[in-house]
């Protein structure tokens, strides 16, 4: 046998056996966020490379180390997306989305592309669930779009999660910069005591080192200056509405001066959302204020946020928790047949079946009778017609309710009324 080729290192396939998870996932929280006004939005799996370059940060993991980019035909640098913001402010604009109403909700459900090194919970394509809300200053819109992710884990019955908040300031000389500086001269001081990567980021990215997971940084850092303490007077405002409207809305949430997120574009709120039982990549949600994109992208100066949901990790957290889902839709009818009429009475009544809303399948394999039956048990189908000889003969069909193995005869003309009806009783 020729060598099988296998699903590319990080990317997985999503079975038929667990697909209808993703399909309840992704309906609630459809019906979640419409319900606060979100609107779908689907942009290309691909962009111009420098979209993400300019929109999620020259400094950023992802823009440095991560992107999938290549060159078309035509001689054009294309980057898979690895994160949907960049792509939602660029439609905004391109498609003068802002032009009839003041605020804009997007949500998507779609792929990112990360080349990041695998690990649970962590891969080079990842499904995630989106939104942006274009257009609010008010820290009212933070907490409402914290309370809305909040409704839908609820809504999934998911526990044991926790929602950290943080605010990183604005850009404002007596905001970031200034609490920049204080972190640099701080690090500078310990600088032995430093990891690399670390070192790495005092000039490149020094919020970033607040992220250190090794020990010793973590522990020298919890001793330094802390953002909070250095907010200028809007950015503190910001921050008290917004807890007091969480407190209000009774979101239980943590502030947590350590969290800065990976991305470059954050103003103010950023949230990120952890549950239990997932390991080392224990975020589920993660997102924040980006007051200054839609202008860095070539708009006007427009407020924004919005949150990504990593829906891999939400599931494997909902598997871990054994969170209950829906059963996968099973079939109503399974014909079996013996014989060349019988195949073309089958194919002819499943075809009036399925038209009528009733899902059917059919035996189509040459196989005993017995067979066939197994078969529609093990595809849980709740009723099974069966047409052999003697039925063709008789112009009828054996019906068999598969719940309880009661068989009668049924007239073949009368099969559609009769299966509906007795569908319609076992569906109420
Ligand atoms: P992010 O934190 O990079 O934010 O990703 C959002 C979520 O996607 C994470 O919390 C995690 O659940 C999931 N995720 C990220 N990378 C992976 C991976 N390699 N494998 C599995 N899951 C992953 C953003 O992408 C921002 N665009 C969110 C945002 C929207 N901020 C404002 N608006």
């Amino acid at each position: 046998m020729a060598e099988q080729i296998k699903a590319v290192r990080g990317t997985r396939d999503i079975t038929p056996d667990e697909v209808y998870k993703w399909h309840y996932v992704e309906s609630a929280a459809r019906k979640v966020f419409e319900k606060f006004g979100f609107r779908e939005i689907r942009t290309p799996i691909f962009e111009h490379t420098e979209l993400f370059v300019k929109g999620t940060g020259e400094i950023t993991d992802i823009v440095q180390k991560e992107m999938y980019t290549f060159e078309d035909k035509g001689g054009r640098s294309l980057t898979l997306r690895p994160e949907g913001t960049p792509p939602v402010v660029r439609s905004y604009l391109e498609n003068n989305l802002f032009v009839d109403i003041p605020v804009n909700k997007f949500y998507y459900i779609a792929p990112m592309f990360r080349y990041e090194r695998p690990q649970a919970g962590r891969y080079r394509q990842h499904m995630q669930l989106g939104v942006e809300s274009i257009g609010s200053p008010s820290p009212a819109a933070d907490a409402e779009l914290m309370s809305m992710y909040w409704h839908f884990i609820t809504e999934l019955n998911i526990k044991e999660v926790k929602l950290s908040m943080n605010n990183v300031g604005c850009g404002n000389a007596d905001c970031r910069p200034n609490y920049v500086e204080h972190l640099k001269s701080y690090a500078k001081e310990n600088i032995d005591s430093l990891c690399d990567t670390c070192k790495d980021r005092l000039e490149r990215n020094p919020l970033r080192m607040l992220d250190c997971k090794v020990e010793g940084c973590s522990e020298i850092f919890k001793k330094g200056p802390k953002i909070l303490d250095h907010l200028c007077q809007e950015c503190n405002k910001h921050l008290k509405l917004v807890k007091s409207y969480m407190e209000r809305l009774e979101i239980p949430y943590e502030m947590n001066p350590f969290l800065v997120r990976g991305l470059d574009y954050y103003t103010r709120t950023v949230f990120e959302v952890t549950a239990t039982g997932l390991g080392a990549q224990d975020a589920i949600a993660g997102g924040g204020r980006y007051d200054n994109l839609v202008e860095q992208l070539g708009g006007k100066p427009t407020p924004a946020l919005g949150f990504g949901c990593g829906l891999d990790r939400l599931i494997a957290t909902m598997e871990a928790q054994n969170t209950r889902f829906p059963d996968p839709p099973g079939i109503d009818v399974y014909l079996v047949s013996v014989g060349e009429e019988g195949v073309s009475r089958i194919l002819e009544i499943s075809y009036l079946l399925r038209r009528k809303g009733i899902s059917a399948e059919i035996g189509l394999e040459d196989r005993s009778l017995r067979s066939q039956m197994k078969t529609a048990n093990k595809l849980g189908a709740k009723y099974v017609i069966i047409i052999g000889e003697e039925e063709i003969e008789k112009g009828v069909a054996s019906l068999k309710n598969m719940q309880d193995g009661h068989q009668e005869t049924v007239d073949m003309q009368m099969l559609g009324s009769t299966m509906e009806d007795k569908l319609r009783i076992s569906h109420r």
